[in-house]
């Protein structure tokens, strides 16, 4: 069979420990065309998440990645960020060089909107972070709609949260940019953390990082570490899940998750429950099914494709 053609894809991001590994993937998985690495304020401030991609690119690198960056705040105004996860610059514990790798001069949704005009296939849409510069990109520029093959995105849950009882980081950050998202009408699939819960590295993933050679990956293994102290410390979790690589890894594997399609809509109103996603797994709600939902992972090909990404990029500027 001849050699597939890689899928275009923008990352949106908030790194963040586990963006950094969905950026790392991303680049690196021969399935996948990398257009662009955009940020948004999430697991801490525009600031510090943009520095983050800057320098996770440049230890990668990826020199000539197009980085631009995004919104500072929810549409909302709300600027909600998770030092008590990511640390205060939002990638404790790693230590990466400082950037050599430029900001673009655009902001992220001109940029979106520019690479998905210039795009010769419809490009793929892969947000792991609150989805406001989806939104606005959305709301912005209803002409690239058309340009967007679909919107793989880590967030939501079936049921338990982590930001609060019923919801889920990314959505609870800006459920209004959610709501908009999940009305658009284009084809979602949605990795939350029913699927991203089984994505816990444990010792042997540890192992297998460390036995990788190169400066990178031992970087990596020292950030995984101070990540999964702070799941431990807060969530009693064995080690940390890697939420966000789940999602390009069902891009550029699609069966390395299972799916069942599903009515999904955000919570806006809720005293308790604002933020939640409420999945219609049973079809009780009569609503039509909006989303795909990633339900399972195929754990074993999810660290080799992890594993795999590392040892590609090894050789980097680390
Ligand atoms: O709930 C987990 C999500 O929130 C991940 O994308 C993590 O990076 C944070 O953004
Ligand atoms: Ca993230």
């Amino acid at each position: 069979m001849g050699e597939l053609t890689p899928v275009p894809v923008v990352l949106d991001c908030d790194p963040g420990h586990d963006d950094m590994f969905a950026i790392l993937l991303a680049a690196a998985h021969p399935a996948i065309d990398l257009l662009a690495v955009t940020t948004v304020a999430g697991n801490g401030t525009l600031e510090a998440v943009t520095l983050n991609a800057r320098k996770i690119c440049t230890a990668a690198g990826l020199h000539d990645m197009i980085i631009a960056a995004g919104a500072d705040r929810a549409l909302n105004g709300a600027q909600g960020t998770a030092p008590e996860i990511h640390g205060e610059s939002a990638l404790d514990g790693t230590d990466l060089p400082e950037p050599t790798v430029p900001l673009a001069d655009d902001d992220a949704v001109t940029v979106m909107a520019r690479l998905l005009r210039e795009s010769p296939r419809p490009v793929t849409i892969a947000p792991t972070g609150p989805l406001t510069n989806i939104a606005t990109l959305l709301d912005r520029h209803p002409e690239v709609k058309p340009k967007i093959e679909r919107i793989v995105f880590m967030g939501g849950t079936t049921g338990r949260g982590n930001r609060h009882p019923l919801a889920e980081f990314n959505i609870w950050a800006d459920p209004e940019a959610a709501d908009l998202v999940l009305r658009s009408g284009l084809p979602l699939l949605m990795c939350g953390l029913d699927v991203t819960h089984q994505a816990v590295a444990g010792p042997e993933v540890f192992d297998r990082l460390r036995a990788v050679e190169g400066t990178l990956p031992a970087v990596l293994a020292a950030s995984l570490a101070f990540y999964g102290t702070t799941y431990r410390e807060i969530f009693g979790m064995p080690g940390p899940p890697l939420h966000d690589p789940v999602a390009i890894a069902a891009i550029a594997e699609p069966e390395i998750v299972r799916c069942v399609e599903a009515s999904v809509v955000v919570e806006l109103i809720g005293e308790h429950t604002r933020g939640a996603t409420v999945v219609d797994l049973y079809k009780v709600t009569g609503r039509p099914a909006n989303v795909q939902v990633a339900l399972e992972l195929d754990r074993e090909r999810f660290w080799d494709l992890i594993l795999d990404a590392v040892a590609a990029l090894a050789g980097g500027d680390g």
